[in-house]
């Protein structure tokens, strides 16, 4: 049993998820609780690998991407020195910057959505989260932003009616996960302080659970 809590972030490239992990670990900080903040693909050799598929836009089997990612997502877990596991083992907040719902919405519906949800959700390694926030932005908006910071785009972002698509699909995979998950939809198109203030109020309510438990 896990006494940390662990939080993930979901939502289309653009959708501010960087900018809101941040206002989230500092609050966090403030109050005197330990965060620690991640994302995926890793920074591990598994992740290289992935990023290099995605910024070259290499032409890899949606099934072997969505293999790439459950191992890259095994060794977030299970490293021994920066693992997941270790951090909620310790009592962090873990934050993380993607997790499994990513693998369904961009892998799952390109390739077998039943099959990418069983290796994932079925592997006694990979932890279920507390809580999933999804940070809800219009496509168009995100592909706005993502042109101003990139000068070419990656594997996924390449125009707006793929992320349409990627958007239709997070929500049809919450649909399909919300009798087992805790996650919070978030509309995101408001000014950044109010998503915060939205995004704080839910991750609040789990860290209250515990209060109530002891
Ligand atoms: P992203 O959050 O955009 O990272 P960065 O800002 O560093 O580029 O994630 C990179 C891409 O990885 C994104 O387009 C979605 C994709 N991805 C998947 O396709 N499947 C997954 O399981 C995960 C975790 C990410």
């Amino acid at each position: 049993m896990s006494i940390g809590k662990f939080i993930v972030v979901e939502g289309l490239d653009g959708s501010g998820k960087s900018t809101q992990i941040a206002m989230m670990k500092a609050e966090l900080e403030r109050r005197g609780l330990r965060v620690y903040v991640t994302a995926e693909p890793t920074d591990f050799e598994t992740g290289a690998y992935i990023r290099r598929i995605l910024s070259e836009s290499l032409d890899k089997d949606m099934y072997l991407q969505a293999a790439l990612f459950l191992a890259d997502r095994l060794e977030h877990i299970t490293h021994p020195g920066h693992g997941i596991r270790r951090y909620l083992d310790d009592g962090y907040v873990v934050i993380c910057d993607r997790y499994y719902f990513s693998s369904f919405a961009y892998q799952g519906t390109a390739s077998d959505i039943d099959w990418v949800m069983k290796i994932n959700l079925d592997c006694e390694r990979i932890i279920k989260p507390d809580l999933c926030l999804f940070l809800d932005v219009n496509p168009d908006t995100c592909k706005k932003r993502i042109d101003t910071v990139r000068e070419t785009a990656e594997l996924y972002e390449k125009d707006v009616n793929t992320m349409r698509k990627i958007r239709d699909n997070f929500l049809n995979v919450f649909g399909r996960l919300s009798d087992t998950h805790k996650i919070e939809i978030i509309d995101s198109n408001a000014d950044i302080d109010e998503i915060f203030s939205r995004c704080i109020g839910f991750v609040d309510k789990i860290l209250r659970e515990d209060d109530m438990n002891v």
